[in-house]
Parts: C-alpha cells; structure tokens; sequence
C-alpha cells in the first residue's frame, strides 16, 4: 500500500470531485483529518436541537449495492440526527435489479433532490465514478476490496480516546499516534477496511503490522507503505500490539480460494489464551460484522479488552461531522471552511 504524501493529497483534493466527498484516506491531510475529529467533538456536544439544525431542509441519499448494518445505519441515523431527509435506495429493492446504470441510478437521485450520496459497491472505485458523473459530494461507505474511508476514522477516533484519552480524540498531528503499533489480522487481501487504515493510521506516526497467511496477505500483491510491515506469526505480532485488529474471513470474496479454516483458527484466531498469553494489554477492535469462533472467540469479543461496540458508536459520531463536511455545513460551512 503507498503512503500518500501531503503534496500528493493536496492535489487529491483538487480532483474532478465535488468538495466534501470522502473517496479514499489518501485525499485527507493530517489537517483535514484533524477537522473532521474536532468537528465531530463539537457535533456531539451539541444538544439535540441544535444539532438538528446542522442539515435541515437538506437530502441524502444512501445508496447501497452491498449489505450493511453498521455503516448504512449510522449514516442514516446521522443524517437524521443532523435534521436531513433520508432515502434509501438498495440494490435489492430498485431499477438496479432491472439493469439500470450506477450512474443514471446517481442522475435519478441528484434529480429526486439528493444533494450527497453514499455509496457502498462491490466494485472498486465506484465512487469515483459516481461523484464524476453527479458532481454531487460522494461518501465512499466501502467500494470492493479498494477502501472503507469513514470505518478508518472511526477506528482512530476509537483508538485515540482509549489510547490517549477523549481530548486526543479532538484533534491530531503527525505525531497522535507516535509509539502505537497496530496489529491488523486476517482476510487482509479483501480487506478495504484494511487497505484505508494502513493508509491512514502512519499518517498519525502509527506502526501498522498486516498479519495473516500467505493467501490471505500475499507479499506481492500489496505495495506496502512506509509504516507497514508484515509478519506472519500471529503470536509474534501480538507481543508487539498496543492495538489487534482483528477482520472477517469474506466468503463473499474467496472466489476459489481454497482455505483450511481449522488451520487458519489454530493459527489465527484471537482467543482468550492467545490474548493474556501475548497481548494482555491490547485494544482489540473489529469493524463487524464478526463470525465468532472463527476470527475471533466469544470470550475475547466480549471481554475487557474489547472496544467493538464503542467502535459502533464512535461511527455514528464520525459520520454526523463526514456529513457536514460533506454538505458544507456546521464547522465547514461557508466562512469556516
Ligand atoms: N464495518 C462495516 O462496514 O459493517 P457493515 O458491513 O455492517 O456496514
């Protein structure tokens, strides 16, 4: 994966597409990321009346080709929280099943009144294509195996305030996450999840640690960048970890790949043994949904160390200021931006 430089994210942001989408981590700068934190804060503080003020009168349009709990419904739940009106539109349940395109799909919203769509699609990069053909600001809610741009920044709001305390949670420099190693495990190959927080944690001055097996995390495929290592013992990566990660198998993507899943949880997955033995201090988190007894046991996503259902919440908080940016509105409306 290759670190993106300021410049290279500076000039991400003068892309083809409307100010506010949130395509890739790769087009935030520490700043940028800062905002949205610090904007997220001030979301969350507000009460409730006053925050339904940030986008009433506006219209989003959730747009989604893939199933999702956690990311389409706090992003509606957001939306509505901050005063707009919401649409739904899935692939289950529209023209979609009768052929229509992604992006006359994206002209009918636009000209239904939706001002910022989210899009979850199976295949990379679609939001790029979407935001292209709309204009209108697109929020990347997952596109293939490519990026989860919104799940990445709830991870960090996540680990900044259990790691550093809520004040670190409101804003950051290059240096928030200095002396944090990250330990991210398992499906990394299909992971987009995987892909935006390598991207985005060594930004913050984090070590990222991709651990898995060789057809899960082969070497080749992935241009690592800098503050991204691999290491392939799961024991040995953990005694490292302030943080462990831990990702789904995605049937949906194995595609043929042949996987021996009683080796894979002898080797791979985050029990109760493995974690006092190794990590007996980690944060772990997992982006959901999980598959317990496989990826992870049952004591360990329900114990102590787990920050998985603050990881939910934190999403919720995330996406409301993601919103706002989008729409240019609250903190990044006219005269603030
Ligand atoms: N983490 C995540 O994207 O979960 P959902 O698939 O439920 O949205």
């Amino acid at each position: 994966m290759q670190k993106v430089s300021e410049e290279e994210a500076a000039a991400g942001a003068q892309r083809p597409y409307a100010e506010g989408s949130l395509l890739s981590v790769a087009h935030l700068s520490v700043d940028e990321i800062s905002r949205i934190l610090s904007e997220t804060d001030r979301i969350r503080s507000l009460a409730p009346a006053e925050r339904s003020a940030i986008l009433r009168g506006r219209t989003v349009a959730l747009l989604f080709y893939e199933s999702s709990t956690r990311t389409r419904t706090s992003f509606e739940l957001a939306a509505k929280s901050l005063g707009a009106t919401t649409t739904l539109v899935s692939d289950k349940s529209s023209s979609i099943e009768k052929g229509e395109s992604l992006k006359d799909t994206g002209l009918t919203l636009r000209a239904l009144g939706a001002e910022c769509i989210i899009l979850r699609h199976s295949a990379s990069g679609a939001p790029f294509v979407l935001a292209r053909e709309t204009g209108l600001p697109v929020l990347n809610a997952g596109d293939g195996m490519h990026e989860h741009p919104s799940q990445a920044l709830l991870d960090l709001r996540t680990m900044l305030t259990r790691l550093r305390g809520p004040e670190a949670a409101k804003a950051v420099d290059s240096k928030a996450l200095a002396g944090v190693t990250v330990v991210i495990t398992g499906d990394i190959l299909h992971s987009r999840v995987a892909r935006s927080n390598a991207m985005l944690l060594p930004k913050l001055g984090a070590r990222v640690i991709l651990c898995g097996p060789e057809k899960l995390l082969p070497e080749l495929a992935l241009g690592l960048g800098e503050g991204v290592e691999i290491e392939r013992d799961f024991d040995r990566a953990l005694a490292q970890a302030n943080v462990a990660m831990m990702l789904r198998i995605q049937r949906e993507r194995l595609a043929g790949l042949e996987l021996d899943l009683g080796d894979y949880i002898a080797r791979y997955q985050l029990n109760g043994e493995r974690l006092a033995a190794h990590a007996p201090k980690a944060l772990v988190l997992h982006p959901g949904p999980m598959i317990r007894g496989l990826e992870i046991s049952d004591e360990v996503a329900d114990g102590p160390q787990s920050a998985i259902e603050e990881q939910v919440a934190h999403g919720l908080a995330v996406r409301s200021a993601l919103l706002a940016r989008a729409l240019r509105a609250g903190a990044f409306g006219k005269g603030n931006a």
